[in-house]
This record gives C-alpha cells, structure tokens and sequence, in this order.
C-alpha cells in the first residue's frame, strides 16, 4: 500500500475537519478524540463538501440537507442519504499523518 503524507497532526483540533486533494481525489479528513479519519469529501446524496459540515461524537453532519455519517465506516446514517460514504485508511507516525493512495 503506497502512503502519502498529508498533513501535521497539529493541522487540526478535535472536532474538525479538514477538505484536501489527494492523488485527485477529494478528502475529507477528520480529527475526532485525537484520532484521525478519512473519507470522500463529496456527499452521496447531492453535491455538498463534507469538509463544511459539523463534526461531533464521530459522526459528521452534511451541511446541506444534514444527512450523517459515521466517519469511521462511512455508514450514512439518517436520510436523506443512503449511500454509505468511501473511507479511506489513515495512519499517524509521530506528528505525520499519512492517507492510503486513493488512486490505489
Ligand atoms: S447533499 Fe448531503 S444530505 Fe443532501
């Protein structure tokens, strides 16, 4: 699996969530009681950013129709979305946090 370092872990504070672009994809990485978490940063339900929603308990709130979605399996959890969010593997090494290549 090929790793790529994405950002410091001081680059986010519990309860935050950062959007980035990796390998051309889009995404969303969260920070949620000190451990960090990735998925696609796009909704399935319609066009909305996930990185602009609110992060709380592990469960990320689309800002647009606030749909949710738990952030370490992707799993939607209320309507009116229904698809499950793609996660992402992240690893921390000392301050690095580093994404599994979405490109594979
Ligand atoms: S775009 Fe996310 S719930 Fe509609």
């Amino acid at each position: 699996m090929n790793w790529i370092r994405i950002a410091s872990a001081g680059d986010l504070q519990d309860d935050e969530v950062l959007g980035l672009t990796v390998s051309g994809h889009r995404i969303a990485l969260y920070r949620s009681a000190g451990e960090f978490f990735a998925t696609d940063n796009r909704c399935t339900h319609a066009e909305a950013l996930m990185s602009e929603g609110f992060l709380e308990d592990g469960c990320i709130e689309c800002p647009l129709h606030q749909a949710r979605f738990d952030i370490r399996t992707g799993r939607a959890l209320c309507a009116p979305a229904t698809q499950d969010l793609r996660t992402h593997a992240v690893r921390r090494e000392g301050d690095d946090i580093y994404l599994a290549d979405p490109a594979g």
